[in-house]
C-alpha cells in the first residue's frame, strides 16, 4: 500500500520504517528535505522517499497525520486536495508538546476530539483515529512479554477502518474497533493515561493488552 507521512519525528519515522520494513511504499512529507536526520531515516526504511507535505499527501492512498497539534491546521492546509478521498490516520494527541505537557494536559476534550476537528478541517478525507494511545517505543516493538499490545481505533468510514485495521496488524498490534469518530473523544485520555504514567515512572517500555474471557 502506498503511504504518506506527514512528520517524520519520533511517531511518523518509527510507523514509516516499520510499515516499510513490511513491504509498503512509504512517502515522509517534511519541511526540509535536507534535513541530515531524514537521511538517516531514508536508509532505515526500505524504498522509501521524502518531500513536501503536499507531495506525501498526494502520493498516499492512506495518509498519517503525525505532527504536533499545534501544527495540524497548518499540515492539512498544505496536504490540500491531495488528501481528498484519502483515508487519513490521526495520530495526534492534542497536547502541548513540552516541558509542561501534563500540566497543561488535553487541550480539547468533552464534547470534541482532534480525531473530529481534523475531519472538520478535511470533510473530504475518511479519517480514522488511531496510534495515539500508546508512545512510539511500542509502535517501534509493540510486542509485551510475548502478547500484542492492543491498538484502539475509531471512524465513521467502515472500508477505512479495515484498511487501518490491517495496517495496525502490519505494526504487530491488535487492532481493536473502538467505534465512530466521536469516540476520539474516549481514545486522547486513553493517551493522555499513557503519558501520565509513563511520566510518573513507569518509563516508555509499558502497554496495554486485551484479555477477553
Ligand atoms: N511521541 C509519542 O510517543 C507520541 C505517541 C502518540 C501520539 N503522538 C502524537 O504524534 C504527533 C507527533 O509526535 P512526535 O513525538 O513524532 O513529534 P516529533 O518527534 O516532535 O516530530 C514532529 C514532526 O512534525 C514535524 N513538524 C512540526 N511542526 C511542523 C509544521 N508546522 N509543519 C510540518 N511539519 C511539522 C517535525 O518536523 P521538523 O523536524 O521539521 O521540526 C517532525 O517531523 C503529535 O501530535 C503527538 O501528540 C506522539
Amino acid at each position: 500500500m502506498k503511504i504518506g507521512i506527514l512528520g517524520a519525528g519520533n511517531v511518523g519515522g518509527t510507523l514509516g520504517k516499520r510499515w516499510a520494513k513490511a513491504g509498503h511504499d512509504v512517502k515522509f512529507g517534511v519541511r526540509d528535505t535536507a534535513d541530515a536526520k531524514l537521511k538517516e531515516l531514508l536508509a532505515a526504511a526500505p524504498k522509501s522517499s521524502a518531500g513536501g507535505i503536499a507531495d506525501a499527501a498526494k502520493f498516499g492512498e492512506v495518509v498519517v497525520l503525525s505532527v504536533p497539534w499545534d501544527a495540524t491546521g497548518e499540515t492539512l492546509r498544505q496536504a490540500g486536495a491531495g488528501l481528498d478521498g484519502k483515508i487519513l490516520i490521526d495520530c495526534t494527541e492534542p497536547v502541548s508538546m513540552g516541558p509542561d505537557l501534563l500540566e497543561k494536559g488535553l487541550l480539547v476534550g468533552h464534547t470534541t476530539s482532534a480525531g473530529e476537528q481534523t475531519a472538520a478541517r478535511v470533510p473530504k478525507a475518511r479519517v480514522v483515529k488511531a496510534l495515539s494511545t500508546v508512545g512510539w517505543p511500542i509502535m517501534a516493538d509493540p510486542k509485551v512479554e510475548g502478547q500484542a499490545a492492543v491498538m484502539p481505533y475509531c471512524g465513521d468510514d467502515a472500508g477505512a477502518k479495515s484498511a487501518v485495521a490491517g495496517l495496525l496488524r502490519d505494526l504487530g498490534f491488535e487492532p481493536l474497533d473502538a467505534g465512530p469518530l466521536t469516540n476520539a473523544r474516549l481514545l486522547e485520555p486513553f493517551g493522555m493515561l499513557w503519558i501520565y504514567l509513563a511520566f510518573k515512572g513507569l518509563g516508555t517500555d509499558f502497554a496495554f493488552t486485551l484479555r477477553k474471557r
